[in-house]
């Protein structure tokens, strides 16, 4: 997998964010991408979701937003693709995108597509993942910083962090716990990338 390098901090990676909603993956990377250490400058979010929350973020921290309908994938990545070039973005967070990228799209930014998953993967890849853990009785699930792969939720693993599962959990109780550990570990986990 090509990885993209940045060794001086003063330059950092034009990057973007992918969300659908709430955005709290995408609040926090934009909080750490301004910190001097961070390798990345988060400079447009792309949305398939015109009323997605965290596009409040990205208008307070005056970053660049564009919606696209998806009404079909190959179109709207035709457009997101342009965008990115116009803005001359070299890597891409996807923070609770939930679109299925296509493999052509992909294989256009090889290595520099990364996701975060509110799973121990490769258990419970795709979606529900709590509800799964929670049926099966695990003692554990958790979330994982990964690359993004032609084959979903199975790219080379960067990150990725337990969290117990107790006896009184139920699906939102387990997800908010999960999701305040992957607001801490997204950020943690581009550092990774590129130290
Ligand atoms: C997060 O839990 C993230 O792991 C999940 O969506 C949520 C987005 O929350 N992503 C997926 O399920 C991708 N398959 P956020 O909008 O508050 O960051």
């Amino acid at each position: 997998m090509k990885k993209v390098k940045s060794k001086d901090c003063s330059k950092k990676i034009n990057s973007a964010v992918f969300i659908s909603g709430r955005g709290t993956n995408f609040k926090s990377l934009l909080s750490f991408s301004k910190k001097k250490l961070s390798p990345i400058r988060i400079k447009l979010l792309i949305t398939d979701n015109k009323k997605a929350k965290g596009i409040f973020f990205a208008k307070k921290n005056n970053v660049k937003f564009k919606s696209f309908s998806y009404k079909t994938r190959q179109r709207s990545e035709l457009k997101i693709f342009k965008e990115l070039k116009k803005n001359k973005i070299k890597f891409i967070m996807l923070a609770g995108f939930m679109k299925i990228l296509s493999k052509n799209f992909i294989n256009k930014f090889d290595g520099k597509i990364v996701n975060i998953h509110p799973s121990l993967l490769p258990k419970y890849k795709g979606l529900n993942a709590h509800k799964k853990v929670l049926k099966n009785k695990d003692k554990f699930s958790g979330c994982t910083v990964h690359f993004v792969s032609k084959k979903l939720d199975s790219g080379k693993i960067i990150m990725q962090k337990k969290v117990r599962v107790l006896n009184n959990d139920n699906i939102k109780k387990l997800e908010k716990r999960i999701l305040k550990i992957e607001n801490k570990i997204y950020p943690l986990a581009i550092k990774k990338i590129f130290n």
